[in-house]
């Protein structure tokens, strides 16, 4: 099948995208051949995503075309897309947790019985069916909350195929996968790419973009900057379309001025916590950035957890400017003055359905209490000083960049309108609501 291997499936021609006065396409192309693994390389804020939505129907695009096959077409709704053969996987997962994973995957087109009830062997038949053109093993009967999430990205793209995609968009598929997890996955592009299948797949990891892709479009500020064959370029050299400089100038050590006379800030020492943490040591001092490096399984996580009293301290000691502190639950940990950032910030840090201001007072709320009522207006008050703190920062830096709360300038508190950015949202067209990057 050569010919079918040099076709294009899918033309993006000039693509424009605004958000009020923010134009965060500007004229995109991007092309697609069949059985074509493309990778969309962008640092965030690029238009990568936006590009995909449009794509998917969740956007409609303020100027410019988009061919399928030869066809000019126009992309209304996700339904569309989908019917138009473009499957997404998304990043986070649109499973049914208590559902199987036969259920999930004819979630709203299951099979029924000559009666008119669901078919639920029928759809584990097709499911299993399904696996097998994959080359994968997973029971159809399993409840998907019982399986780990390099499961759950399986089922997504068993879905998608399940639909007849032929164009697959992977967005940071291995952000949560494990190195024979992602093997896996790999193994699974080349069948299906084998099959005809194309694939645009958005990663920041580069050696995964040089074991996997054929070609690359790299995008920067909301236009695209480079289409070539990954095999033409060096590493260095995509870097550099990435983040338009030069690889010395991007990583040139710059020396932070950390003051390690004074007294340090953190002392970590021989601590021992659940799950994986032996023995660490380490000192934190005022104003000083550590990295914590190590690979997937090798207690990062955990080391943190701990120290924001998640996971069980079972032995030494955390010393908070030169006094012993006992960390036994979040509580502790933000009395001491820690804070964490977790790792999944949509699922562990934030209360998607709440407005940023309820997710910002969350953790305050004991001080906001007053006989049992919480004091709004104190509330508001302390709201509306970190959003504005947040905002000259923003604007400082002179990035283009909007925070979910930018647009709050206009309103009192900034609230009606967080909320309605991320209510409507995932309400209305959005599987996964926007994060204030
Ligand atoms: N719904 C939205 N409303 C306003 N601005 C948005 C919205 N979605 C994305 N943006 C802005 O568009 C720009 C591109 O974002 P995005 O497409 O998510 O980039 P990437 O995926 O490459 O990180 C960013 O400046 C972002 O803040
Ligand atoms: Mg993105």
């Amino acid at each position: 099948m050569t010919t079918s291997t040099t076709s294009t499936i899918l033309q993006m021609k000039n693509i424009v995208k605004a958000f009020g006065a923010n134009t965060v396409l500007r004229g995109v192309d991007f092309e697609l051949q069949r059985g074509e693994v493309h990778a969309l390389l962008g640092s965030n804020g690029a238009g990568k995503s936006t590009l995909m939505k449009i794509l998917e129907g969740v956007y409609t695009p303020d100027g410019g075309e988009i061919e399928i096959n030869g066809t000019p077409v126009r992309i209304r709704s996700p339904q569309e897309a989908k019917a138009l053969g473009v499957g997404m996987v998304f990043q986070e997962f649109s499973l049914v947790p208590t559902l199987t994973v036969a259920q999930n995957v004819f979630l709203t087109r299951e099979p029924r019985t000559g009666a008119g009830l669901l078919n639920d062997a029928e759809c584990e038949r097709r499911t299993q069916a399904l696996f097998a053109e994959m080359g994968v093993q997973i029971d159809p009967k399993q409840v998907v909350a019982r399986m780990s999430t390099g499961y759950w990205q399986l089922t997504e793209i068993a879905k998608a195929l399940s639909q007849d995609a032929r164009i697959l968009i992977l967005d940071e598929p291995t952000a949560s996968l494990t190195k024979t997890e992602t093997e896996g996955l790999f193994e699974l592009i080349r069948r299906l790419k084998a099959k005809g299948i194309s694939i645009i797949y958005i990663s920041h990891r580069m050696e995964e973009i040089f074991e996997i892709a054929d070609r690359i479009t790299v995008m920067r500020d909301g236009m695209r900057v480079a289409t070539e064959r990954i095999a033409n370029l060096t590493m260095e050299q995509v870097i550099e379309q990435i983040v338009g400089q030069k690889v010395e100038q991007v990583l040139a050590w710059k020396d932070r001025h950390v003051n390690r006379t004074t007294a340090p800030l953190l002392e970590v020492k021989d601590l021992v916590a659940a799950d994986r943490v032996r023995n660490i040591s380490f000192t934190l001092y005022p104003g000083e950035i550590l990295g914590l490096a190590g690979l997937m399984g090798s207690g990062r996580t955990e080391l943190v957890r701990a120290l924001f009293g998640i996971n069980k301290i079972t032995n030494g000691e955390v010393r908070i400017r030169g006094r012993s502190v006992t960390i036994r639950k979040p509580d502790d940990a933000i009395a001491a003055g820690i804070c964490l950032i977790p790792e999944d910030r949509r699922v562990q840090g934030l209360v998607l359905d709440h407005s940023v201001k309820d997710n910002l007072l969350l953790p305050l709320l004991k001080r906001f209490q007053k006989f049992g009522l919480i004091d709004d207006a104190g509330g508001d008050k302390l709201v509306q000083s970190y959003v504005s703190t947040l905002l000259r920062r923003q604007s400082a830096k002179g990035g283009h960049r909007q925070m979910a709360s930018s647009r709050a300038r206009d309103t009192p508190h900034g609230r009606a309108d967080s909320r309605c950015r991320y209510r409507g949202e995932s309400r209305d067209r959005q599987y996964h609501p926007p994060t204030c990057r």
